[in-house]
C-alpha cells in the first residue's frame, strides 16, 4: 500500500516504531496490525485520528468513571491549572479528598495518596512488611496487581509451568526476576479456601500479608466468595498477617468498593484508576495502627515514603469531583445499567448461539468465549487459538464502533444510558455472527 493510502493511525504508527519499543508506550494500547490513535474523547465516545467515532467501554482501562472530558472535572482542573500544578507544600484539596474517602469507607481510617495503582499495591506490601516484621506475601494465582516485583509473580503462569492446582508455582512474569522474589511469594488458588489455607499454613510465621483482588480482572473477573474472604480474614488474624485488598479496579463496585460485598474487612486497601478523575493516581488506605508506619512524626519511621507528584492538586481536584459525583445514587444507577448490559450480552449470545458467557460484578463485565463460566485463573485461561478468537471478537467490535478492553471486558461510565447498551447489543450480534464459524 502506498503512503497516501495509509490511514493516519497507520502512518503515525510507522513513525512511532522508530522511537518507541514496538511503537507503543504501554502494551494495553497495542493492537495488530497497528494501534489506533485518538484525537479526542467526549462523554461516552472517542474519536480516532481517522475521525471514526467509537463508543468507549474501555474508559482508559476502567479509570474514567464519568467518561471523557467530564465538564465539572474539566472546569475545576482548568481553574487549578492556572494556580499551579504541584508544590513542595501540602494543599487543602488533599485534606478534603482524604476526608471524603475516609468518611465513605468504614475500613479507611487513614489514607496516603500516591501516583499509580502499581505504587499503591507496592506501598501496601511494604507497609505490611514494616508493620508485621515479616517478609513474605501471598497472592492468588494469575491476579494482576501492577508492576511491583512481588505483586506480579504468577501473573502470566500457563499450563506448562503453573504446576499442580494444590500448590501453584511462583512463576516470574519478567525475565530476570530474582529467585528471592519468587521464594517470598506464596501463590494460592482463588476461591478455594481449603487449598489456599493449606499453602498458607506452610509458613505462617513468614507471611506479612495476603493480597487479594476481590474480583481479579485478568484472572476471569469472578467475584471472591464471602466464605473465601472470611477464611482469609480469620487466617490473617490467627497468624498476625494483614489482609490487603487491591481495589484499584473494583472500588467502583459499590459505594464502599467491592469490600462492601463481604462481611470481613481488609486491613489495607490499594486504590487507583477511578479515584484520579482521569489523572494518574494511587492510594493506600486502612487501619490507623498500620498506616502509622508512614507517620513522619515518629523518631524511627518504619516506612519512610515520599513521591514528587503524590497528592498533587490537579489529581486531587479531579479525584474529589469524580468521587463526589459518584455518590450512592450514581453507583446504584450504574450498577442497574450494568445489569441491563449483562442481560443484553446474554441475549446476543442466545440469539447467535455462540458458546460464550459473561462474568463480572458492579459496573464491569467480561465476555468469555467458553460455554461454562470459569471459576478462577486456570479455567479462565485462554490457549493460543482461543486468544486469537477473542482478539478477533474485539477487532470486530471495533468495526462496529465499540471499544472494549482487550480481554473483551466492558466498563460502564455514568454518562452512558440504555441507548449505549443497546448499541453494544447490536454490535455483539454482528460480531458474534462473524466469528461463529471459527469455533
Ligand atoms: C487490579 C489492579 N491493580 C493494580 C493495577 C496497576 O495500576 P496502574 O496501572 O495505575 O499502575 C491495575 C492496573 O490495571 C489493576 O487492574
Amino acid at each position: 500500500m502506498s503512503g497516501d493510502q495509509l490511514s493516519r493511525s497507520e502512518k503515525l504508527y510507522q513513525e512511532a516504531l522508530d522511537v518507541l519499543p514496538g511503537g507503543v508506550s504501554r502494551n494495553a494500547v497495542f493492537r495488530r496490525p497497528h494501534p489506533f490513535y485518538v484525537s479526542k474523547g467526549a462523554g461516552a465516545y472517542l474519536y480516532d485520528l481517522d475521525r471514526k467515532q467509537c463508543l468507549d467501554f474501555a474508559n482508559n482501562m476502567a479509570s474514567l468513571i464519568h467518561g471523557h472530558a467530564y465538564p465539572p472535572i474539566v472546569a475545576a482542573v482548568v481553574e487549578q491549572l492556572q494556580k499551579g500544578t504541584a508544590f513542595t507544600m501540602a494543599t487543602e484539596v488533599e485534606v478534603r479528598f482524604a476526608q471524603l474517602l475516609c468518611e465513605r469507607v468504614p475500613s479507611f481510617e487513614k489514607i496516603r495518596f500516591v501516583n499509580s495503582g502499581t505504587e499503591a499495591v507496592m506501598c501496601c506490601i511494604k507497609a505490611a512488611r514494616a508493620f508485621t516484621g515479616k517478609r513474605k506475601i501471598a497472592k492468588t494465582e494469575g491476579a494482576y496487581h501492577g508492576g511491583y516485583d512481588f505483586a506480579e509473580v504468577s501473573q502470566t503462569a500457563n499450563p506448562t509451568n503453573w504446576g499442580d492446582a494444590s500448590r501453584p508455582a511462583s512463576i516470574p512474569t519478567v525475565a530476570g526476576t530474582p529467585k528471592g522474589v519468587l521464594d517470598d511469594v506464596q501463590v494460592v488458588p482463588f476461591n478455594d479456601s481449603e487449598r489456599a489455607l493449606a499453602i498458607l499454613n506452610e509458613s505462617p510465621e513468614d507471611i506479612a500479608c495476603v493480597l487479594l483482588d476481590p474480583m481479579p480482572h485478568r484472572a476471569g473477573l469472578i467475584p471472591a466468595t464471602n466464605e473465601f474472604v472470611n477464611d482469609l480474614r480469620k487466617w490473617c488474624d490467627q497468624h498476625g498477617a494483614l489482609l490487603v485488598f487491591d481495589e484499584v479496579i473494583t472500588f467502583r463496585s459499590t459505594y464502599t468498593g467491592a469490600q462492601g460485598w463481604f462481611d470481613a474487612k481488609p486491613d489495607l486497601t490499594a486504590l487507583g484508576k477511578m479515584i484520579g478523575g482521569g489523572f494518574p493516581v494511587g492510594a493506600l488506605a486502612g487501619r490507623d495502627e498500620v498506616m502509622a508506619v508512614l507517620d513522619p512524626r515518629q523518631e524511627n519511621i518504619l516506612y519512610p515514603h515520599s513521591g514528587t507528584f503524590s497528592a498533587n492538586p490537579i489529581t486531587m481536584t479531579a479525584g474529589l469531583i469524580a468521587m463526589e459525583h459518584f455518590d450512592k445514587a450514581a453507583v446504584d444507577r450504574l450498577n442497574k445499567l450494568a445489569d441491563y448490559a449483562r442481560q443484553t450480552i446474554n441475549d446476543a449470545i442466545q440469539t447467535t448461539g455462540v458458546p460464550a458467557c459473561v462474568s463480572g460484578g458492579g459496573s464491569m463485565l467480561r465476555i468469555h468465549l467458553k460455554k461454562q463460566l470459569p471459576g478462577e485463573y486456570r479455567s479462565a485461561y485462554l490457549d493460543k487459538q482461543e486468544t486469537q478468537l477473542l482478539k478477533k471478537l474485539v477487532d470486530e467490535l471495533y468495526v462496529e464502533h465499540i471499544m472494549a478492553i482487550n480481554s473483551c471486558s466492558f466498563t460502564l461510565s455514568t454518562v452512558m444510558t440504555e441507548k449505549e447498551i443497546e448499541h453494544l447489543g447490536r454490535a455483539l450480534v454482528a460480531a458474534f455472527h462473524k466469528i461463529k464459524s471459527l469455533f
